[in-house]
């Protein structure tokens, strides 16, 4: 017999604190706190990988001891194996690395697993979600990029909303579990599209932390779009 079992669960919101005001970085990460977030996306970026440098895991220790969330951590750098477990003992709870900066990728998503970490695999704008086929099964969140990686406050590129659904479809076909996480030019104007082609967790940068008022965005960017349907 076979049984599907449809659960609904509600979209989940990370505030990318590559917005926010970093000589006052306490203040914001108490915002984020008492905020409806459900998780911090940390971009962590090497000057390689992409054309910026962001922080490391000294940082993210630093963040970690002040932020009650549980830590994304976006890992935009080359040979990330060599630093997996370094950013879990910072604090990470979901760490990511990218479909393009790994030759091995099966052996570094078994790395992060074995850190007891969630698993996450990212593509670029450029990357088909056909090529992460024979990684789906492993990864507990496959993050799509919506803008090149390297900056926020870029333009959302909309041929990700058929990226999104394409992978929906291929995780409700082969019912598999894996979050889809969307990342890059999100607002309140488009984040509906985003949550309707099939995304789980919507990552915003400058729409959260430029706005007037960060934590009543996160609100709002918790209330849009309703539920989703996913397979449990
Ligand atoms: C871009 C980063 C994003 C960035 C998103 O490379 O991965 O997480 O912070 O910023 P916004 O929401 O401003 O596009
Ligand atoms: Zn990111």
């Amino acid at each position: 017999m076979f049984f599907l079992i449809f659960t609904a669960m509600k979209h989940l919101v990370a505030p990318s604190l590559l917005a926010a005001d970093f000589t006052r970085l306490a203040e914001e990460l108490s915002l984020v706190n008492e905020s409806q977030a459900d998780w911090l996306h940390l971009d962590v970026m090497d000057g390689h990988f992409v054309p910026n440098i962001t922080f490391g895991p000294m940082v993210i220790e630093a963040v970690n001891r002040l932020c009650s969330k549980p830590l994304d951590v976006h890992l935009m750098i080359r040979e990330p194996e060599k630093y997996i477990e370094q950013f879990r003992e910072a604090g990470a709870d979901v760490i990511t690395v990218h479909y393009e900066a790994c030759t091995h990728l099966h052996r570094v998503i078994q790395q992060i697993k074995d850190t007891g970490a969630v698993a996450g695999v990212s593509i670029n704008p450029h990357t088909s979600v056909h090529l992460l086929e024979d990684i789906l099964e492993e990864v507990g969140l496959v993050l799509l990029m919506s803008v090149n990686p390297g900056f926020g406050g870029q333009k959302f590129i909309y041929n990700t909303l058929s990226k999104i659904q394409r992978l929906r479809d291929r995780l409700t076909i082969r019912n598999l579990s894996a979050r889809i996480e969307v990342d890059g030019g999100i607002g309140l104007h488009n984040a509906e599209k985003v949550l309707q082609a099939g995304a789980d967790v919507l990552v915003a940068g400058s729409a959260i932390f430029k706005a007037d008022d960060p934590k009543d965005t996160i609100r709002r960017f918790k209330e849009i779009g309703g539920e989703i349907r996913k397979f449990a």
